[in-house]
């Protein structure tokens, strides 16, 4: 049995799409455990480009099994037109997805109160993608939330969206909205969304924890990144899920005893999307060629992402509150051109160094960081698949990260496709993976 979480370390979009695909070819299935259609994973084979929001990136390989366990948040119409978008560039999900009759629904009206909420003039904008994610997560934590499983009872399933209409009707004039649904409407819609979905729903930690014992591998894929993890992110400004490895217990019903390790994506540098503390940020030429060499604009929103330098503190946070086995480095090719490459080291707050991450978003905010310069290497890196092949300061650069961390970095990602990878010799990862990793 081999089970293995991959995590983002920062603020999400490190490339896990990449890496979850290219290990997905050693592991039997491939199991989301939080987030919704939030996220944007993407990955490019050969001339096609996938961008997955809810269905795991391994479902991209042949015959893999894919789960959305019931940490996910679910909005049915995005999940079908995800399902059809796969089917239209010939990859097929029958009888191979498996969706948790115990993930909430997204409804309509969870992107309305988004909205009002988002612009209230009270409260603080969180820059969100706008997808409904947030009330969700609220109506579960409250609930009052409706499951996947919920409509399977046509007449219960109309009692609950009687009263969630009647709540959220409430719930929209306190904030300055108004409830523009057609309730009738919605119901027949969601019920006729559920009938396609019906053949894949299951109980998720039922199927994954039989399918452990038969001595099947599952790889874990995390959406968003720790430091939006709702719990020991940069709160406020996170999303409402567990992203960090722990969500993959609550979020799949798999317990910490069925799961072998944790690797972290990073990127080699820093990005956040959004708004919220991100003490590393470049504004200046140094980050804009970071945003256009890294083509740093959202998969899902099209937003262009912030960009800075890598941050020791967050990684380190990161490997403390995943129990990072291994460390994946990505997009090092993004660095290509750069005279000199400041990396942070620490923090420090009023003149005083700090040894940890401070909880609140203000103090985060005013953090100053120390950083320590390397030297570029001013050659390129795109598409290297041997660690010798790489210019030495590179390899110093990545040397560096290890020895900082006093972790090991076991794959480094030169570019977008499965091919451009290195995988490092003797490391944990490949220890905790059930097979090697075939050449791609
Ligand atoms: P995710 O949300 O963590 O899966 O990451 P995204 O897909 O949102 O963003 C990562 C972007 O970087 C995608 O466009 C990938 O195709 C791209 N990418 C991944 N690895 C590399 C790499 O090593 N080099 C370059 N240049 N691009 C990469
Ligand atoms: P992947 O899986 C980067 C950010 C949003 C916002 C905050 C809350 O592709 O790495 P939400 O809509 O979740 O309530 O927004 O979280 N965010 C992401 N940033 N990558 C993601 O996913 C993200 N998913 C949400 O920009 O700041
Ligand atoms: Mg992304």
């Amino acid at each position: 049995m081999s089970s293995l979480i991959t995590v983002g370390a920062q603020w999400g979009d490190e490339g896990k799409g990449k890496v979850v695909d290219l290990l997905a070819e050693k592991f039997d299935i491939v199991a989301r455990y939080q987030g919704g259609h939030n996220a944007g994973h993407t990955v490019e084979i050969g001339q096609k480009r996938f961008i997955l929001q809810l269905i795991p990136s391994g479902v991209l390989r042949e015959g893999k099994k894919a789960v959305i366990g019931n940490g996910a948040v679910v909005d049915p119409e995005a999940l079908l037109k995800e399902i059809d978008g796969l089917g239209k560039n010939g990859i097929s999900v029958e009888g191979r997805l498996f969706l948790s009759n115990r993930a909430h629904l997204i409804f309509p009206y969870h992107g309305l109160l988004e909205k009002a909420l988002e612009n209230s003039p009270h409260r603080q904008s969180i820059g969100t993608t706008a997808r409904g994610i947030g009330p969700t997560y609220e109506d579960k934590a409250g609930r009052r939330g409706i499951r996947v499983g919920d409509m399977e009872d046509e007449s219960n399933f109309r009692c609950l969206m009687k009263a969630a209409f009647q709540e959220k009707r409430m719930a929209l004039r306190a904030c300055g909205g108004e409830l523009s649904l057609d309730e009738d409407r919605l119901v027949k819609d969601y019920l006729n969304l559920c009938r396609r979905l019906r053949p894949m729903v299951v109980d998720t930690a039922v199927f994954l924890n039989h399918e452990l014992d038969a001595g099947r591998s599952v790889l874990f894929e995390g959406a968003q990144g720790t430091m939006l993890d709702v719990d020991h992110g940069t709160y406020p400004y996170v999303t409402s899920s567990s992203s960090t490895a722990g969500g993959v217990c609550t979020g799949l019903g798999v317990a910490p005893t069925r799961i072998s390790g944790v690797i972290g994506v990073s990127k080699a540098y820093t990005t956040r999307v959004g708004g919220g503390p991100f003490p590393t940020e470049d504004k200046t030429a140094a980050g804009e060629l970071l945003r256009g060499r890294g083509k740093e604009f959202g998969a899902v929103t099209q937003r262009s992402r912030r960009c800075g330098w890598l941050d020791l503190p967050v990684l380190r946070y990161s490997a403390m509150i995943n129990g990072l086995d291994s460390l994946i480095v990505t997009k090092l090719d993004v660095l290509d051109e750069l005279d000199e490459i400041p990396v942070c080291t620490s923090y420090e707050l009023d003149g005083s160094a700090l040894q940890e991450l401070p909880p609140q978003a203000d103090r985060l905010e005013r953090v100053r960081p120390v950083y320590q310069t390397l030297p570029g290497w001013k050659q390129s890196t795109f598409g290297v698949t041997q660690f010798h092949d790489l210019p030495p300061k590179a390899r110093e650069y990545l040397e560096f990260i290890q020895g900082q961390m006093g972790l090991e970095i076991s794959m480094v990602s030169t570019g977008p496709e499965r091919e451009q990878t290195i995988v490092l010799p003797g490391t944990r990862l490949e220890k905790l993976l059930p097979g090697p990793l075939a050449p791609q």
